[in-house]
């Protein structure tokens, strides 16, 4: 069994980087070819062996509920057409063995308030979350990798990578020192700093495992950088008293909170896709000569 039994998907963004298309719908439920962003993260989590999966969630994400529910009308509809593949498609959305709750984060006061949101549901153990803008490939997945890290350090993994200097303004950047040839022990982490600013070009992506820890730290933290409760100020807190490490994962990340990053994760796994992948791949071949 993981170590790591529960995850935290902070949902309760606005997700004003994609109106029109957020403004009554649910940013998570974008579907990257035929999968909503959110069952990219919820499946990365399952296959890491957590099995609770907590969303943290706010006004018109209703959908991201009833995706996670049973569909009775229409699986009964698939059952009686005969239609078994996509009976197994609905079925396997919510595997039996896993547990969806949700809590609400009242306001929009930032992604360390929506964590401090799931500190009841967390309860006193180390825990995963999970940002679903960030679309994560890798095999094992990316917060398996995290698991298996955490179980040799036993402290706070924060999945990092570089990042070319120019984009720093858009991530946590720790500062850090080399442990491994995949870990660095971190000494300092700021969000969003300019990139003359930043203390390095190692930034945080959207995959953390924290120790209960982080929410003392958070419950007393003033609102940083855009007025939001940052949970990287409460990880640069928490370092006063715990160790805190970096992890260079292996993989892929698309950044589906922006248009550009939501069409190389489109392109990309369309490419992959097991139904429609060769055809369009064929299709994008054919067109390169023509652009
Ligand atoms: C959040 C975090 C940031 C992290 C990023 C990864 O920022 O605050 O530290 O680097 O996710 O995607 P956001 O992208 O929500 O502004």
């Amino acid at each position: 069994m993981s170590q790591i039994r529960k995850a935290v998907f902070p949902i309760a963004g606005l997700g004003t980087r994609f109106l029109p298309a957020t403004k009554a719908s649910a940013k998570e439920m974008l579907p990257v070819v035929d999968k909503p962003l959110i069952q990219y993260a919820v499946e990365e989590a399952y296959a890491a062996g957590i099995r609770h999966m907590i969303f943290v969630t706010g006004r018109t994400k209703r959908s991201v509920e009833d995706h996670f529910d049973t569909a009775y009308e229409l699986e009964n509809e698939l059952e009686l057409a005969g239609k078994a593949d996509l009976l197994n498609i609905a079925r396997s959305i919510a595997p039996e063995d896993m547990i969806c709750t949700y809590v609400r984060q009242p306001r929009a006061l930032g992604l360390g308030h929506a964590v401090l949101c799931s500190k009841e549901l967390v309860g006193n153990e180390p825990f995963a979350v999970l940002l679903a803008d960030d679309l994560m490939v890798g095999t094992p997945s990316i917060i398996a990798q995290m698991v298996e890290q955490f179980s040799d350090w036993r402290a706070t993994i924060l999945a990092v990578q570089d990042v070319p200097r120019e984009e720093t303004r858009r991530y946590g950047i720790v500062s850090a020192e080399s442990v491994t040839q995949d870990i660095v022990n971190v000494t300092g982490i700021v969000e969003k700093p300019s990139p003359e600013a930043a203390p390095s070009t190692l930034a945080v992506a959207g995959r953390y495992i924290l120790t209960p820890g982080i929410f003392k730290e958070l419950e007393n933290l003033p609102r940083g950088i855009g007025g939001e409760i940052q949970l990287t100020d409460g990880i640069a807190n928490l370092l006063r008293r715990e160790k805190v490490f970096a992890y260079r994962y292996k993989g892929a990340r698309y950044d589906c909170g922006s248009k550009l990053g939501f069409l190389q994760a489109t392109v990309d796994l369309g490419s992959q896709h097991n139904e429609i992948g060769a055809e369009f791949s064929a299709w994008l071949d054919q067109r390169k000569p023509k652009l």
